[in-house]
């Protein structure tokens, strides 16, 4: 199946959304109403002056004239939802604040239900254990491939999948993270088929892939492969600002848009930022222009430059694909022989003014994002290019810390059910033998280390250095 390209190189790139706001800036009106700074006036004149007056002069919410609703969606918000489903290839997309950990929440909130089977991988984000923390519904859990020599989580096989639906009748969901926040891929495809040839949906929580439909040359997303919903997190690479993310309903879908939106309308806010709906609205259409195009090739080629640099380096290396998985080439995740990441993520900082996405034991993480400069890249590499030639022998070492939590979770009880039991809170060091009561999912990348509901083992504690003290089940 050929992938379909999602830009318009025709016609004028709509942003309703942004429109309305202009207007809304334009036409200030004798204001008594929330937020109460005022248009500023009322704002730290110090942090009025960082941020600047117009950014505060358009933070509004939604109770305003011509600018829309989000629940329910109406007006300029209802037709920049519309465009972004056609511009992502969905029936319906909902604006989220909260990021795409309100797409979980809702997905659990309004899919899933107390005593419900829903199989999802054991490296998800902590935001679909909420989900099910809400639900109650009860997870069987995939194990990805190990890629031990990276410290990173794998591809999840097809085969797995197939192998839980087949042993159980009662599933309600497939809920699978694909990318890795690292950008290792998954056979969507296949788990697709998998999943409508046992007639169960198929969630994919893709927030770290939303450029796909835009790039021939990045992977095919979820939805065109057959996934029902899809979650994207536009704040994260797409442009948009902090916490604004996407949740998309496919065409055909199995699961009902209507159960989401409900659940999406009980826990967000009450009042939505107007600047941030806004931004969505910007993001989305930025992303389908030419420009926009035109920032992805260079985030691509990019990326595919700092990896060609790498390969002539000797102790530096790169992730890359590797027989039976694939990766999104924008996500760089690279080691140095005889360094930490962490270590590594602090040379980069200190001596040359890089900081980087994030840093493990193993290596760290780099993305090249459509914001990206060649000139950004050049640096880098000769960066990595210093690196490699240094002897950092004298100063390697590797913390005893682990921080990509790659264990196989013994379950004792539903989250919910552990979340919600009478529980007490004791010394790390007599937790073992005892069974979690709370979520333990550094950020980033939000995968827990601890579930509800988990025994707590000899293996956690490597990775909870930083805990003093847990709470489990009394
Ligand atoms: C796979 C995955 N899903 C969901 C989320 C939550 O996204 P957000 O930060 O937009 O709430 C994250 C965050 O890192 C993530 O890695």
């Amino acid at each position: 199946m050929k992938k379909t390209i999602r830009n318009d190189k025709t016609s004028k790139i709509k942003a309703p959304l942004v429109e309305a706001l202009k207007k809304y800036y334009e036409t200030p009106m004798h204001q008594f109403h929330i937020p109460g700074h005022t248009r500023g006036g009322a704002a730290l004149p110090e942090f009025r002056q960082l941020i600047g007056k117009k950014a505060l002069a358009v933070d509004t919410t939604d109770e305003f004239d011509n600018l829309g609703t989000l629940h329910p969606a109406t007006g300029p918000v209802k037709e920049a939802q519309e465009l972004a489903a056609q511009a992502f290839g969905a029936k319906r997309t909902f604006f989220l604040l909260n990021g795409s950990t309100a797409g979980n929440l809702a997905f659990g909130m309004g899919l899933t239900k107390k005593g419900q089977k829903i199989v999802t991988n054991r490296n998800c984000h902590r935001s679909i254990l909420t989900g099910l923390i809400i639900s109650g519904a009860e997870p069987l859990w995939l194990t990805p491939h190990r890629l031990d020599e990276w410290g990173l989580w794998g591809q999840v096989s097809p085969e797995s999948v197939e192998e839980i639906l087949k042993s159980h009748d009662d599933i309600g969901l497939v809920w699978l993270t694909n990318p890795t926040y690292e950008g290792v891929m998954s056979d969507v495809k296949s788990i697709s088929a998998i999943c409508k040839k046992y007639k169960v949906p198929l969630i994919v929580d893709e927030a770290h892939a939303c450029l796909w439909n835009f790039h021939d040359s990045l992977p095919t997303p979820a939805m065109q492969l057959g996934a029902d919903a899809v979650l994207h997190s536009l704040h994260k690479t797409g442009g948009s600002m902090s916490q604004s993310s996407m949740l998309h309903i496919a065409h055909d879908s199995l699961i009902s848009g209507d159960a989401v939106e409900k659940a999406l309308k009980l826990l967000h806010t009450t009042s939505p930022s107007m600047l941030l709906l806004a931004s969505l609205d910007a993001a989305r259409a930025n992303l389908q222009s030419p420009r926009g195009a035109k920032q992805i090739r260079r985030a691509v080629s990019n990326a595919k430059f700092l990896r060609r640099e790498i390969d002539k380096m000797e102790k530096i290396h790169h992730l890359q694909p590797d027989f039976g998985f694939k990766t999104d080439v924008t996500k760089i995740f690279i080691k140095v022989d005889g360094l930490s990441g962490v270590r590594l993520e602090s040379i980069l900082e200190i001596e040359f003014g890089i900081e980087v996405e994030s840093a493990s034991d193993a290596g760290l993480l780099l993305l090249s994002n459509p914001g990206n400069t060649r000139k950004d890249f050049e640096y880098l590499a000769e960066c990595l290019h210093k690196i490699d030639k240094t002897q950092y022998t004298d100063i390697c070492y590797l913390e005893h810390k682990k921080h990509m939590p790659m264990l196989t979770p013994i379950i004792r009880m539903s989250p919910r059910d552990a979340y919600f039991s009478p529980k007490e809170t004791i010394p790390k060091t007599q937790a073992v033998g005892r069974i979690s009561a709370e979520v333990i999912a550094e950020c980033p990348p939000g995968i827990a280390i601890l579930l509800p509901g988990e025994l707590i083992t000899e293996k956690h504690l490597p990775y909870l250095t930083d805990y003093e003290c847990i709470e489990v089940l009394s």
